[in-house]
């Protein structure tokens, strides 16, 4: 109750705000978040907004702790179970849900042993199709990504501006390789059920960049689509997240205390273009225990909620979500018996 009342009252000196700091960075000045005073550009300020989509918005549905703890970390964490026993990490928590279809497929022009993994499910009683991806693995993996990044930046999004091309590339290869046949299928078969879509890390970048494919190719609508990643890296532009952020209202990015990777460095030199994560940011500063505050992050881009976006960034804190190793578990079938799995 304490939390909620301490994000109810922050939310409101924050809707004035963004109206004032909207119109204040669009007329070429610099919004200034530790006095809420628009300042010119070289005046100096401790938290300095002058990008228009990093303004403060409260996100258009509540954040939920509990759906994000239970059900997208099981959500998350299936895609790590080895193609054979998806179903296991399900069975152990949410036995309604049924794993349809777990691709794995190549996906490295370069490297041997690259792979990308995405599966689909369904729940009759929750009425949702599930679409799950499955952060990077192995050395070979992480080459393929970073050559990608350096050689190729960025790429169009239609007409919706851009997302860094190897989580594209990765994306597609599972698009492709019948996670597009297999989501049209389910929503052939059950056309009321809404879509959740989920992934951690890499799995969280493609589930991003997979939503707004999902909604530009109308297999669902963004009203209908709930979006909870967790350790994403920033991948899409200023214009593909201010689309993204129109489009889904339902859409959140959960950041645990000092994880790297949410961190990477966003720039693109070779469009001279920088990455944002699409909204909501939501940053828990602790061990996400049950009932452990967080921050709902009303402004975007990498140094509001995280004062110190550089400082003791952590693999530890990449790898831990609500206080379970997230990979380890998800390789073990997501077991309900959590010794060996918390981070201390
Ligand atoms: C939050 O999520 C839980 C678990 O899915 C659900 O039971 C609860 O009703 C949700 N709360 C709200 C306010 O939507
Ligand atoms: C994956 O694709 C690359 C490039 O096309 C190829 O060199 C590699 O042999 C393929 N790996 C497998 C296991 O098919
Ligand atoms: C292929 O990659 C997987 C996952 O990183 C690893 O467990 C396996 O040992 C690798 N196999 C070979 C032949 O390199
Ligand atoms: C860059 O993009 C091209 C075209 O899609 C692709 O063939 C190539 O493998 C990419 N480069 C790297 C290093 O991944
Ligand atoms: C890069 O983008 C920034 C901001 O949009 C702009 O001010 C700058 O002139 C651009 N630089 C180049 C080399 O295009
Ligand atoms: C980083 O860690 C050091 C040592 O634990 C601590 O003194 C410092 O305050 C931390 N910095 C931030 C920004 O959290
Ligand atoms: C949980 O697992 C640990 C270690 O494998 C074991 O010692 C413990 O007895 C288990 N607890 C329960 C309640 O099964």
């Amino acid at each position: 109750m304490f939390l909620k009342i301490l994000l109810f009252l922050s939310i409101f000196p924050n809707i004035v705000s963004s109206v004032t700091c909207e119109f204040c960075v669009q007329s070429g000045n610099t919004f200034c978040t530790d006095t809420y005073s628009c300042i010119p550009p070289e005046v100096s300020c401790q938290a300095p907004i002058n990008v228009d989509f990093v303004c403060p918005k409260a996100p258009r549905v509540q954040y939920n702790d509990t759906f994000a703890r239970t059900r997208m970390m099981v959500i998350a964490s299936a895609a790590k179970s080895l193609s054979e026993n998806t179903q296991d990490c399900f069975s152990n928590h949410f036995p309604t849900t049924t794993v349809y279809k777990t691709r794995e497929v190549n996906c490295s022009n370069t490297y041997p042993n690259v792979t990308c993994l995405a599966y689909t499910a369904y729940d009759d009683t929750e009425q949702v199709i599930i679409l799950g991806f499955r952060g990077s693995q192995g050395k070979n993996q992480d080459l393929t990504l970073s050559e990608n990044c350096v050689a190729n930046g960025s790429i169009p999004f239609f007409t919706n501006g851009r997302v860094v091309q190897a989580f594209y590339d990765s994306f597609m290869f599972l698009w492709d390789g019948g996670i597009r046949q297999d989501l049209r299928r389910l929503a052939y078969l059950y056309p009321n059920y809404k879509l959740w879509i989920g992934g951690h890390s890499l799995g969280g970048a493609m589930a991003t960049i997979a939503s707004g494919y999902i909604v530009k190719t109308g297999i669902f609508r963004g009203e209908d689509i709930t979006l909870v990643v967790l350790g994403d890296m920033p991948v899409t532009d200023v214009v593909f997240s201010k689309w993204h952020w129109e489009q889904i209202p339902y859409s959140f990015h959960v950041i645990h205390r000092n994880d790297n990777i949410p961190r990477v460095d966003p720039f693109d030199p070779l469009n001279n273009v920088t990455m944002y994560h699409s909204r909501t940011e939501v940053w828990y500063n602790n061990y996400m225990r049950e009932g452990d505050n967080y921050e709902v992050c009303l402004e975007a881009g990498a140094s509001f909620c995280i004062r110190s976006p550089q400082a003791n960034l952590t693999w530890d804190d990449h790898n831990y979500y609500f206080d379970i190793h997230l990979p380890n578990w998800g390789k073990a079938g997501c077991p309900k018996n959590l010794t060996g799995f918390n981070q201390e």
